[in-house]
């Protein structure tokens, strides 16, 4: 079966900095997907990338058998891909309830996906009327999560959910996207902290210096504190 999301010899130039050298992504639908790496490795801008934020300058990227490196962002997120990126970017002005009507690019997301979110999230639904800006951090990075699970997606992509988060937010999150996963929802993740991408990971991809040095298991990866050492430089069960 072809994955939902591939890259394909992806170079990407921020300004005059030349920072994705050729990388390569598969992304299997149904399953979740890690992408690990040093500080500076290059994850954030495979993401951008992704979503048309920054231009891929050579490479292929292609969701469900369309190429989609030329498309506007616009486009890209209605084809059904869904991005949280590492600031959150909920709307702190508007209300809980005013953030989920902004979720879904076509119309207000159906009944059936905002039940999913607020099941995903149950404090959203009782903070509903409540301003954005109220909420504590973990419960922002969960409207923004929410609010992608709301909309009409085939992929999530989410950068460091976990960052900045106190320890239970961190449980909670985990919790939730392992329901996600159990839902068999597509998701391609990066995240630092070693207990959730272990328990969240299907597959595990490692960058290095804008490339992909080491794809296998998560579980695999996680077994073998050589590796971890070798390629993220400490061992995993160090983060946690
Ligand atoms: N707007 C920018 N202008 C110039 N260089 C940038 C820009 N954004 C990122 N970079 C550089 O690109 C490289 C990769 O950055 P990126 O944010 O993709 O790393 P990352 O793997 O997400 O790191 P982290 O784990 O710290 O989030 C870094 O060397 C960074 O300094
Ligand atoms: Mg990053």
């Amino acid at each position: 079966m072809a994955p939902l999301l591939e890259l394909a010899g992806v170079e990407t130039h921020v300004g005059r900095y030349h920072i994705l050298h050729g990388v390569d992504l598969v992304v299997p639908e149904g399953k979740v997907s890690v992408l690990l790496g040093r500080n500076g490795a290059g994850k954030t801008t495979t993401l951008r990338t992704i979503m048309g934020l920054w231009r891929a300058s050579r490479g292929a990227i292609r969701f469900a058998g369309r190429e989609i490196a030329a498309l506007a962002t616009a486009d890209i997120a209605r084809l059904g891909i869904a991005y949280v990126p590492e600031n959150m970017g909920v709307f702190t002005a508007l209300s809980v309830g005013e953030n989920f009507r902004l979720a879904d690019w076509r119309s207000d997301p159906a009944p059936a996906r905002l039940e999913a979110a607020m099941a995903a999230f149950p404090v959203l639904a009782r903070k509903w009327g409540d301003r954005a800006g109220t909420l504590s951090g973990g419960q922002k990075q969960m409207l923004a999560i929410g609010r992608a699970i709301a909309s009409d997606h085939r992929l999530l992509i989410i950068d460091e959910p976990s960052k900045g988060l106190a320890p239970v937010m961190v449980t909670q999150l985990t919790d939730a996207l392992a329901r996600l996963k159990e839902a068999r929802t597509t998701i391609l993740l990066v995240e630092q902290n070693f207990a959730m991408a272990r328990r969240l990971g299907d597959h595990a991809a490692v960058m290095e210096d804008g490339r992909i040095v080491h794809v296998g298991g998560m579980a695999a990866l996680a077994e073998d504190v050589s590796l971890q050492t070798k390629l993220l430089g400490l061992s995993l069960a160090s983060h946690q």
